[in-house]
């Protein structure tokens, strides 16, 4: 391969600490030589939930064997690295702080250019690095933190056609498990569990079906999946099977949520951009689940657009689409000065344009 760029990422913006060396041949394709990722699952157990301490404090001890990790299995060393590139935001800001002070420190240490990349858009330029996506495309990108329909116009250009009005959906999927006993990260709990499940047991709700757009809402859904289980609860201890049933009509749930307003989605790009788009990409953390993917599929494949879903280690956090990101939009000359800012909340369309996020959002990438 050619190489035109090869850059280093690193990503610590939630519970992964992780790094990655990409390259980016003259003609626009991608290598990646390693991509390391250290979760903190096992660290956040017993709270429920991600504590913002625990989990900067985790990054800022684990970032440098992490990067050596990269560098040794990508076989390489700093001096052959073009650029690094760092998650500036959005997230949790002391992760992203240990994440920023330590690839200044790399780059002043190692005399290299640094870079601050959008998580988001790391996520929505991923598709670019797994598949050669042309743009412009449209994507669905659903995370533990996000979750918004966009026409990707360009590496810094977005259009956001809609998304959450509250939860992200994995955030959904994060306490819904926890409502019904299931391990963290949610997610892959529900979906190994909804296997032998019956998906039409309880009747869930699929909040703003039948209305005009492509906005979504998750967190009434988790409220009826609590009552479905408080309801089981009070006639004897749930089994095996109820609690299936209770993943099962949840994962559902957000199939249906999913295929309807992607159809709205695909129309609305549409009417913005004058042509239907030729790719509609699924990605974020969310973007590995398969029935999720195999429904998107169908659909695609009904409307004659391709339908595109990176491999599973692509979709959830992982710092290749942070170092493709600042490949795809690095200048040179036009690095990060050493006065960037972690950015918490960051969106990716930066128009004008009021949140779709109801009063009550707070997760950490809101
Ligand atoms: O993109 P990601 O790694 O981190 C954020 O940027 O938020 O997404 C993590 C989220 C978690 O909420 C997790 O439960 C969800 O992605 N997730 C899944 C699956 N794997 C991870 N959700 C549904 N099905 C999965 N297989
Ligand atoms: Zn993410």
């Amino acid at each position: 391969m050619a190489t035109f760029l090869t850059v280093l990422g690193i990503e610590s913006s939630c519970d992964d600490t992780a790094a990655a060396v990409v390259q980016r041949a003259a003609d626009g394709t991608a290598g990646i030589r390693s991509s390391i990722a250290h979760g903190q699952k096992d660290l956040h157990r017993d709270y429920g939930g991600i504590v913002p301490e625990i989990a900067a404090r985790a990054h800022a001890v684990r970032l440098d064997s992490v990067t050596q990790q990269a560098l040794d299995t990508a076989k390489t060393s700093l001096d052959d690295i073009d650029l690094i590139a760092v998650t500036a935001g959005p997230g949790l800001i002391g992760g992203l702080l240990a994440g920023v002070a330590f690839a200044k420190g790399l780059a002043a240490g190692a005399g290299k250019p640094f870079l601050g990349v959008n998580h988001l858009v790391g996520h929505a330029l991923t598709a670019r690095m797994t598949h050669g996506v042309a743009f412009p495309y449209l994507t669905l990108l659903a995370s533990g933190g996000h979750c918004q329909f966009l026409a990707v116009r360009s590496a810094d250009s977005f259009l956001r056609l809609g998304g959450t009005i509250d939860d992200a959906p994995g955030e959904a999927f994060d306490k819904s498990a926890r409502l019904i006993g299931l391990d963290q990260p949610g997610g892959p709990a529900i979906e190994q569990c909804a296997r032998c499940g019956n998906p039409n047991r309880f009747a869930l709700p699929r909040p703003l079906s039948g209305r005009k757009g492509c906005s979504m809402s998750f967190s009434g859904l988790k409220t009826a999946l609590l009552q479905a289980h408080t309801k089981i609860q009070a006639e004897g201890d749930p089994t095996d099977s109820d609690i299936s049933d209770l993943a099962a009509g949840f994962q559902q749930a957000i199939v249906d949520i999913f295929v309807e307003k992607s159809c709205a989605a695909l129309e609305m790009y549409h009417q913005e951009m004058g042509e239907k788009p030729n790719v509609f990409a699924f990605c974020g953390g969310v973007a590995a689940n398969q029935t999720i993917r195999q429904n998107l599929q169908t659909l695609c494949a009904h409307s004659s657009v391709e339908f595109v879903a990176p491999p599973l280690q692509y979709c959830t956090d992982n710092a290749a689409m942070i170092a493709w990101t600042g490949a795809e939009i690095y200048q040179p000359g036009q690095s990060s000065g050493f006065d960037l800012k972690a950015r918490p909340r960051w969106p990716l369309d930066e128009r004008n344009i009021p949140p779709l996020l109801g009063s009550g959002r707070k997760g950490p990438k809101s």
